[in-house]
């Protein structure tokens, strides 16, 4: 096995359901904050970790994504004939960005049958994986705050953010111990009643495994919502190898449903060179 980390999975099969009409023909991964899709932050994140190897996971809309990170060479030319330099740039930028393989999710099974999807792809191998509708923003990317502690201790390694009391019933929850100034984590729910969460640390999106959980996500059974859960093989890989969690340094936007994804167009709006002016100048007047 080798821990040279390049290959990182992107689960973009999902149904999108709290996003819907907008996700009926468009996977919520190609939903635009600003002026880029989600996905495509995720991807600019995964390189400026290391992880140029990439793989799509998809399902509806896969078009969507493979032409936009594929040359459009008329686009191309019309922007270069039009001397529209600065969008030619952007454009041909995003089209060269990376090499990227896809597979095909049939059914959305849930995120954990999503992940084994992408098995013989990355082999025996460490692996990244990230849910480019959980945006984080930050100084370090996330994916390299991850590779960090990846890299000291060879273990898989999970991105964690607290959360208020009342929105544990939203993630999966963990349960993390000290060992040498790391968290070691040691247990895992998905998605619990209030209350019941076994402390205020979430799962956010974030992950490198050791390709042992794909042996465990083989055979472990539907869990909640029916779903293959991701969560629940973590559970089990934690029980035979050290998973570490890191608290990720950054602001983090649940971008997948309507609320979370305004929320981040408005902040990272306010905050463009460009448009961020205009648009306070319009919220101030619709106070
Ligand atoms: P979510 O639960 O956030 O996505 O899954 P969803 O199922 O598309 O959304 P809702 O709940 O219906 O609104 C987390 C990630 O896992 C992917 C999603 O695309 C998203 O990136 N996913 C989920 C899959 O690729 N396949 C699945 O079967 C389920």
């Amino acid at each position: 096995m080798t821990h040279t980390l390049r290959k990182i999975v992107f689960p973009a099969a999902g149904l999108g359901t709290r996003f819907l009409p907008a996700t009926k023909a468009t996977p919520k991964e190609m939903m635009p904050i600003v002026d880029k899709p989600l996905i495509q932050y995720g991807v600019e994140e995964a390189l400026a970790a290391g992880m140029d190897e990439v793989i799509m996971v998809t399902g509806r809309g896969k078009r969507a994504i493979e032409d936009h990170f594929d040359i459009s060479a008329e686009l191309e030319a019309n922007l270069h004939e039009a001397g529209k330099d600065a969008l030619h740039e952007k454009v041909s930028t995003v089209a060269r960005m990376v090499d990227m393989s896809y597979i095909r999710q049939k059914h959305a099974m849930g995120l954990g049958h999503a992940v084994l999807c992408a098995a013989p792809w990355v082999g025996d191998e460490c692996f990244g994986v990230s849910l480019a509708d959980e945006l984080v923003v930050s100084d370090v990317p996330a994916m390299k705050q991850l590779r960090q502690v990846h890299e000291k201790t060879g273990a898989s390694v999970i991105g964690l953010a607290r959360v208020p009391a009342e929105e544990v019933n939203r993630y999966g929850m963990v349960k993390a111990e000290d060992e040498n100034g790391l968290l070691r984590l040691s247990e895992m729910v998905e998605k619990p009643p209030v209350g019941e969460a076994p402390s205020d640390m979430a799962m956010i999106g974030r992950y490198i495994f050791t390709p042992r959980l794909f042996e465990l996500l083989k055979n472990t059974e539907k869990g909640a919502g029916g779903e293959i859960q991701l969560t629940d093989a973590i559970a089990r890989l934690a029980k035979e190898e050290p998973v570490y969690g890191v608290l990720i340094e950054g602001e983090r936007f649940d971008a997948g449903n309507p609320l979370g994804f305004l929320i981040a167009n408005t902040i990272l709006g306010l905050r463009h060179p460009e448009f961020g002016d205009s648009l306070r100048a319009v919220i101030k007047n619709n106070l």
